[in-house]
């Protein structure tokens, strides 16, 4: 079994666990990820690495799968606010979490996750920022704030400072 698959049974058992649901594929249901077409045992690396999170207490924030269990599969996200600021936090890799600002280096308006592309995009004049929130396409002079992340198998943590 790859990392990655083991990883996703392991979070998908936790999520069972905490919500009595059952997570697995029904009778006629395929497990499928359109957007991955990797099918080697190679696990992709991430291009905004994780950083060994640290406690609560050094301002890193514990966000549980159990909160968002559609974070268990790639290429969801959500919006939030942490300490004040907005971000965007984004499952774009394998064992890989993203968390950017949602601030457009442009003019300002809110940016937000778009799964069907794997980026991040601005509503506004068409900015579009990759998962590290590096620029892609668009207006924006600047790529967006990125706060460091980490896994720990059943939560997500972020630190914005
Ligand atoms: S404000 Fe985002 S592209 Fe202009």
């Amino acid at each position: 079994m790859r990392r990655r698959d083991a990883l996703k049974a392991g979070m998908l058992a936790f999520l069972a666990a905490c919500t009595g649901q059952d997570t697995q594929p029904g009778p006629g249901e395929t497990d499928t990820d359109p957007l991955d077409t990797d099918d080697s045992d190679v696990v992709v690396g991430c291009l905004n690495p994780l950083t060994p999170h640290g406690t609560e207490a050094e301002g890193w924030t514990r966000i549980p799968l159990s909160d968002h269990p559609e974070m268990v599969d790639k290429y969801n996200g959500f919006e939030t606010t942490i300490n004040g600021q907005r971000v965007s936090i984004a499952h774009v890799d394998d064992d890989c979490f993203s968390c950017v600002g949602t601030v457009c280096t442009h003019s300002g308006c809110a940016v937000s996750y778009r799964a069907s592309r794997n980026q991040f995009v601005c509503p506004c004049h068409g900015a579009i920022y990759g998962r590290a929130g590096e620029v892609i396409a668009g207006p924006a002079p600047l790529p967006l704030p990125v706060h460091p992340t980490d896994f720990d198998g059943e939560a997500i943590w972020v630190l914005v400072t």
